[in-house]
């Protein structure tokens, strides 16, 4: 770690499963073992969730209205969640590809008491956490931006989806929580808005 910057391994764009397959066998798990997550696995979730695509830095993996992209990504996990990452709350750089730690400690119980109590947030080793800064798509587009933003967030779930499935991982998109609440776990300032809580890891 660099000034609490952790710089993610290469995103790979070949992968031993077709995106046929991934389709077919995509779907919601709840049941995790504690194996952790490797940083090359991590890398290619966060990349496959809002990863540039172009060599400029203006293009991402997921389309976005206007090209204002809202979204920003936070990984939530345990001590041993993933290979030498310290438990802790960590923000996805996406023009660099690394992490930047928000906060230090294991937030997983907490984040998932904010959201009923859903146990599978802290048995999976990483909780993704996708969160919008409305204003982003709203100054161009008036309070139809906010609809472009929930399309939008639906896409970057989705590509989390089949990228964990073509990695042999698991994972379930919930967006049954308190969102102040969630908000306060994961120390988010207050125009960010916390919009699905994907949890990762192997399923059991
Ligand atoms: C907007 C949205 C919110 C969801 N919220 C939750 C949730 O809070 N908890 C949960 O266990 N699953 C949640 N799911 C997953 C659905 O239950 C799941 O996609 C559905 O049962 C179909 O199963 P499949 O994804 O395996 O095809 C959500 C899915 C979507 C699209």
């Amino acid at each position: 770690m660099i000034n609490n910057q952790i710089y993610l391994p290469s995103p790979s764009q070949k992968g031993i499963m077709s995106l046929e397959e991934a389709i077919a066998r995509r779907r919601s798990i709840r049941d995790f073992t504690p194996q952790p997550v490797s940083q090359s696995q991590l890398s290619q979730i966060l990349w496959a969730a809002q990863g540039l695509t172009d060599t400029w830095g203006r293009y991402r993996t997921v389309p976005s209205a206007g090209a204002t992209y809202p979204l920003e990504i936070f990984v939530a996990c345990g001590r041993n969640s993933i290979e030498e990452i310290d438990d802790g709350i960590y923000r996805y750089n996406i023009n660099n590809h690394s992490l930047t730690l928000h906060y230090r400690g294991d937030v997983r119980l907490e984040l998932a008491r904010a959201a009923l109590n859903e146990e599978i947030i802290y048995q999976a080793p990483v909780d993704i956490v996708i969160c919008a800064l409305f204003e982003r798509t709203t100054l161009s587009y008036g309070s139809r931006g906010e609809r472009y933003v929930l399309m939008e967030v639906g896409h970057a779930g989705q590509n989390i989806y089949l990228q964990a499935t073509a990695l042999g991982l698991a994972t379930v998109a919930i967006g049954a929580f308190h969102d102040e609440q969630v908000r306060e776990v994961l120390r988010l300032e207050q125009q960010i808005k916390p919009l699905y809580i994907m949890p990762i890891g192997k399923a059991a």
